[in-house]
């Protein structure tokens, strides 16, 4: 291995020099007015070395200096570092850049850089280095998913320092399911009061048909959720929240049974497909405007995502008042969840916000304004892409971390599948082969942990690394990555990974 610094993801050009810049009791940091959140960033992170370090605006000829500067010719989320014998020098034309080249320089300490306890007795030395850095795609995300098991709001802080610290710019939030709502929606408590809440859970493997017999439930209130957004801002990532509808919506009916197509729905108890539905009501859309209106203002990003996945158009076939509503309307069952989905649409961009949908809604009727994540395949993005759709590429295949990463004897239950760490590596979210016009509409991919098997976050940490390493570096970093490279650069790495106290199979890694 390289004496090269080792950074994950790879940075688009970096040339390192002989000497260093130690960080020391002498140290500033230099900030211009626009740079100051992310001077205060730096600073708190650098409170692991022990040394006080003051921000200061007046010039400086030595310490770390952060400038935006909008003449860099960089993207929105580019940057350039320079670290001399005399100091580091940070700019980028935004904010956003900033914020990532922050992360470069924490990778560029010694691993203890991660440390939550100061560590005076370590020599805080950043090696010179040039570094020039813009990611290859906007869209860098993962997914998690506490509405099968509900996942305390410390991990998602933790989970967001973890995001940021691989440069992913995307939380998923899969907030509500048939197994339980975990959004307080003030206009409708019972979401919260009756469907946050489950009476058992599946123990062991789904088809063992074995419960636990234990209630399981929890939620967020939107003053949570806020602080959360606001903690993921300052470090470049923004929540998307996902309702999923008009399928996986038994908790929501469970609470609001005339929402649905049948009486006496409780809180679903088991894994898997649930044939409930949405009724395709316009009672029923208005409810989901008004939920969507206090999802805006929780979450001020540009997306939110409206699910569209595993609808069974069952009851929509059999339930009279369904199927004279579709001969209304004059849609087919099979194609009433996108019908659903077209009705939301237009209120999220009359807001300027644009919806998200998985791949089953993207039909040539679905609105062209909505952006598609291809799950069932990478084929499934090609074809939204040729209607038009702009995709982000999330292929079970490669990216559902909640899938086995090695196929071995003892690992913990799991849906199945398997997603081996080299399956992500060797990822190309848009390879050279596809017509430019299909690449152009990729904006990215994303890692997704489903939660089913997920109870703790002990587990989430476990299935999420080193896989998602390995989704940031293909998400970020150009498409010269080989498998040997990452492996090296992972060895130095998983330090990082350990002194953050994330729980992570790196030493484990099999191959
Ligand atoms: C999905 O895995 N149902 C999106």
């Amino acid at each position: 291995m390289s004496d090269a610094p080792q950074l994950i993801p790879t940075p688009e050009s970096m040339h390192v020099d002989a000497g260093s810049f130690r960080i020391d009791d002498h140290t500033v940091i230099h900030c211009t007015p626009d740079a100051s959140e992310c001077a205060e960033l730096l600073a708190d992170y650098l409170q692991v070395t022990g040394h006080r370090i003051p921000i200061t605006s007046s010039a400086t000829t030595s310490g770390i200096s952060l400038r935006v500067d909008t003449d860099e010719d960089l993207g929105a989320e580019g940057y350039r570092l320079d670290v001399t014998t005399a100091g580091a020098v940070l700019t980028a034309p935004a904010a956003d850049g900033l914020r990532h080249g922050i992360q470069t320089l924490r990778q560029l300490l010694p691993p203890d850089a991660y440390s939550s306890e100061p560590h005076p007795d370590v020599v805080w030395s950043l090696p010179c280095a040039h570094i020039v850095d813009e990611p290859r795609f906007a869209w860098r995300g993962s997914l998690l998913d506490p509405a099968r098991w509900f996942l305390p709001i410390g991990y998602l802080y933790r989970y967001v320092d973890a995001l940021a610290m691989h440069k992913l710019n995307r939380l998923h939030l899969h907030l509500t399911d048939d197994q339980g709502w975990r959004i307080e929606i003030e206009r409708y408590p019972r979401l919260t009061d009756v469907g946050a809440w489950r009476k058992e859970s599946p123990l062991g493997h789904q088809r063992d048909n074995v419960h636990d017999g234990v209630r399981h439930g929890g939620y967020y209130t939107q003053a949570e959720l806020r602080d959360l957004v606001r903690y993921a801002a300052v470090r470049g990532v923004e929540i998307v929240p996902e309702i999923d509808l008009p399928g996986h919506v038994t908790a929501a009916l469970a609470a609001y049974p005339e929402l649905g197509n049948t009486p006496d729905v409780e809180v679903a108890r088991n894994w898997s497909i649930h044939s409930t539905v949405l009724n395709l009501e316009p009672a029923t859309v208005d409810f989901f405007r008004n939920v969507l209106t206090e999802i805006l203002d929780v979450f001020p990003g540009r997306y939110v995502h409206l699910g569209g996945d595993e609808v069974p158009p069952g009851e929509w076939e059999t339930n009279p008042a369904a199927t004279a509503r579709l001969q209304s309307l004059g849609i087919p069952a099979d194609q009433a969840h996108v019908w659903f989905i077209n009705q939301l649409v237009p209120i999220l961009a009359e807001h300027g916000r644009t919806a998200i949908v998985w791949d089953e809604a993207a039909t040539p009727d679905l609105d062209p304004r909505a952006v598609v994540m291809s799950w069932t395949s990478a084929e499934a993005g090609i074809a939204a892409a040729r209607l038009g759709h702009r995709v982000i590429m999330t292929p079970m295949q490669r990216t559902y971390f909640d899938w086995y990463q090695v196929d071995g004897p003892h690992e913990p239950v799991a849906l199945g599948g398997l997603t081996t760490l080299r399956d992500v590596v060797e990822f190309d979210p848009a390879p050279p082969q596809w017509d430019a016009e299909v690449r152009a509409r990729i904006l990215g991919t994303q890692g997704q942990l489903w939660g089913e098997y997920l109870p703790t976050p002990a587990r989430v940490d476990d299935m999420a690394f080193p896989r998602l390493c390995a989704l940031a570096e293909r998400a970020w970093s150009s498409d010269r990555t080989d498998y040997d490279d990452f492996s090296d650069r992972l060895a130095t790495h998983e330090q990082r990974l350990i002194a953050a106290g994330i729980g992570t199979r790196c030493l484990l890694r099999p191959d």
